[in-house]
């Protein structure tokens, strides 16, 4: 993989009102039996292959400790993002507390493969604002939830993709592949 060819990609599942949890932060709904299939997993474990590094922010860090048994992205390298600068790091996770546009950056420049954006709202504005987040796979549920934490949080900035690829499961879930953020 050139340098230059590796992308920051926000990989999330959003209701249809384009909520990526309930205001309480549950996602328990992305789970629910009605969508179950045997078999399937949207890609997930392809998409696991092809990025060596996750980025998410200590909201998004503290609830996956929350769901108990073994960090699930042991393997790659994890930066979760603070605005503490006290915080130790873990056997699997180091923490940035400053700069993390400038940070994101320099990890683009690095040889490797692909960097997951995992989440949440507020982590993904940062990084949609400073123009970091090359390519979203957004898997969009067919369930309206009315409220709750969005994709993009309060102040970010309009920017348009190209629409790449979509694919569609017999659950009513549909994948959607946006690449290369212009300004508009
Ligand atoms: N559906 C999905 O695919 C999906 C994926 C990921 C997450 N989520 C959901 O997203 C929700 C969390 O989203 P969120 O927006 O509340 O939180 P978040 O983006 O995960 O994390 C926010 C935290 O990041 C740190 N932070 C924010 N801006 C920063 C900056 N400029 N510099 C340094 N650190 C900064 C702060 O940590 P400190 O407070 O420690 O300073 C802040 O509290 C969760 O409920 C999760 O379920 C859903």
């Amino acid at each position: 993989v050139s340098p230059a060819s590796r992308k920051v990609v926000l990989y999330a599942a959003a209701s249809l009102d384009n909520f990526i949890a309930t205001a309480d932060g549950g996602v328990k709904w992305l789970e629910h039996p009605r969508f179950a299939l045997p078999r399937e997993d949207f890609g997930y474990r392809k998409f696991l292959r092809s990025i060596d590094t996750t980025l998410m922010g200590h909201t998004t860090y503290r609830q996956l400790l929350g769901f108990g048994g073994p960090f699930p992205y042991a393997g790659k390298a994890n930066y979760v993002f603070t605005r503490s600068s006290r915080r130790k790091d873990t056997e699997h996770v180091s923490f940035i507390s400053r700069n993390i546009p400038a940070f994101v950056r320099a990890l683009k420049k690095k040889k490797g493969k692909d960097l997951w954006l995992v989440g949440g709202a507020r982590i993904n504005t940062l990084l949609l604002n400073h123009g970091l987040i090359d390519r979203i796979i957004l898997t969009v549920v067919p369930l309206a939830l009315g409220s709750g934490i969005p994709l993009f949080a309060e102040g970010a900035k309009p920017a348009a993709f190209r629409l790449k690829k979509t694919r569609l499961f017999p659950n009513g879930f549909v994948q959607i592949t946006w690449e290369g953020r212009q300004e508009v």
